[in-house]
């Protein structure tokens, strides 16, 4: 697609919860419905990465960005990725971040700093930004058993606006593969998004 045709950024954050494929997969997602993506990945995630997947991501920005387009089969320019600590990117400002951000998977590391507005990477800020700015901001995070702390951060949350998405993906889809669940997911953001998809079909289609 070329580059003037592309649909508005998506903010991505893939931070260090169990479950990189949802966070790889989304950005695949959006690339393939035409979106310029956005991504940032914290250095946790990094190491769940090369846990869980086959996948060698680079982590300085440039690189990973080159990294990711190959995978994905993105336009050039099409995904964008930001440093740690790189405070003059766009989404470090309500003045030039999207209007969405997802932080799929999302740790309770994370979901604890952006509940208390800790602000102390660009993920954090990036984030602090969308629930100030009161746009959408949707989190995917990964834990089993909760607790109160992150059930207490999760509520706070959900009233600040953001969307609390859990990586719990259903069976009724009667799921063949792990690729399965994961879409299953993916789909539930992308329905959130507003963006349409066919990786699986909606209840009662
Ligand atoms: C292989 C692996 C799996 C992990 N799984 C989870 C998880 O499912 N949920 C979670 O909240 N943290 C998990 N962690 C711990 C986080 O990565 C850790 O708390 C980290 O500080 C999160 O940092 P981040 O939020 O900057 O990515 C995992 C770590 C590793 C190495």
């Amino acid at each position: 697609m070329a580059e003037q045709a592309l649909r508005p950024p998506v903010t991505v954050a893939i931070t260090g919860a169990s479950g990189a494929q949802y966070g790889l997969r989304l950005v695949e997602a959006l690339v393939a419905a035409g979106h310029e993506v956005w991504v940032m990945i914290s250095k946790a995630a990094h190491l769940v990465i090369e846990t869980e997947t086959d996948a060698t991501l680079p982590a300085r920005p440039e690189r990973l960005a080159l990294a990711l387009t190959e995978r994905s089969g993105a336009a050039p320019g099409q995904i964008r990725c930001f440093g740690r600590e790189d405070w003059m990117a766009p989404v470090a400002s309500g003045s030039g971040a999207p209007s969405a951000m997802v932080i799929c998977p999302c740790s309770t590391g994370t979901l604890s700093a952006v509940a208390t507005g800790a602000s102390n990477n660009l993920i954090e800020r990036a984030a602090d930004v969308a629930l100030k700015e009161r746009r959408q901001l949707i989190l995917v995070p990964r834990e089993t058993p909760l607790s109160t702390i992150h059930l207490e951060h999760m509520l706070n949350l959900t009233r600040m606006g953001a969307v609390i998405l859990p990586a719990a993906p259903g069976f009724y889809h009667k799921p063949e593969r792990v690729e399965d669940l994961v879409d299953f997911i993916v789909a539930r953001i992308l329905n959130q998004l507003g963006i349409e998809h066919r990786l699986m079909p909606r209840w009662g289609e």
